[in-house]
């Protein structure tokens, strides 16, 4: 794992968003994977200005996001659809017809996770997947104990899950309890993962991510089995890491070619 700290969370997401860039310049037809959220929203608007000021192109991206809610529709403020047309979409030049989000209105829900996989192998699979981390370790909206090896699928949100986003409805009555979500198979098929976490919330997730045991109790720690994930970080998301030094030791003694 590639550990990359900095002070705070927008150091960190203009890292992030210079290695979405660098994929994006050195093969203008990638896919992203990318993830909803507060996480990214600093790094989407990185990106926007980039395409803004420096002619970042997204004409030829492909994007898939990990997850939608069951039951909202593209046109309900909290749905990822809107979401991600608010926070990024609107910004860029990305084509809409290259942007893929699961469908949690589908009336069969089933066939849509088959389909998003096909539609996901179909695009030559996914080039760079960023991922937030739930303060209970979850990436996608694979909560602990699921399996390591799932598929795209509807899920459950964990009530610790369904608790940490209410924030973000006006009446935490209204958040779902189902959504569809690429499972860990699906997102351990990425070639790269860029993973974000900010926050004193998180630190407990990123210890266990990092430095704990490989176990479904925190499902992102599988992703010590990835041959290439980055993981950004601010300094009170990072705060119970053990290894913290050699972690800073390693990016001081980066090569030139494998920088940032
Ligand atoms: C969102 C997603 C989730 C979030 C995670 C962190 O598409 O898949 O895994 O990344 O719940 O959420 P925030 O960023 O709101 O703390």
């Amino acid at each position: 794992m590639e550990i990359l700290l900095r002070p705070q969370a927008a150091e960190a997401s203009y890292r992030a968003a210079r290695v979405i860039a660098r994929l994006v310049r050195e093969k203008p037809a990638c896919v992203l994977g990318l993830a909803t959220g507060r996480t990214p929203v600093l790094l989407y608007r990185e990106l926007a200005r980039l395409h803004r000021e420096e002619n970042l192109d997204f004409s030829r991206v492909t994007t898939f996001n990990l997850d939608e809610y069951v039951g909202l529709p593209a046109s309900h403020p909290q749905s990822y659809r809107w979401f991600m047309e608010e926070e990024f979409f609107r910004y860029i030049n990305i084509d809409r017809k290259n942007t893929n989000l699961p469908d949690g209105c589908a009336s069969d829900l089933r066939q849509e996770c088959r389909d998003y996989e096909k539609r996901i192998s179909a695009a030559g699979g996914i080039d760079l997947q960023v991922l937030g981390l739930g303060s209970n370790g979850h990436i996608g909206f694979n909560e602990p104990t699921g399996s390591l090896g799932s598929r795209t699928w509807v899920k459950i949100l964990s009530q610790q899950t369904m608790k940490d986003n209410s924030e973000l409805f006006e009446n935490s009555a209204d958040v779902p309890r189902h959504c569809i979500t690429m499972g860990i198979g699906t997102i351990m098929e990425a070639r790269h993962c860029l993973v974000m976490a900010f926050g004193p919330k998180k630190s407990h997730a990123v210890a266990a991510m990092i430095e704990g045991p490989i176990t479904s109790m925190c499902p992102a720690s599988v992703l010590q089995f990835h041959p290439r994930t980055t993981i950004v970080l601010d300094e009170p998301a990072a705060a119970g890491l053990s290894n913290l030094e050699h972690y800073r030791w390693i990016e001081q003694n980066k090569l030139d070619w494998q920088k940032y």
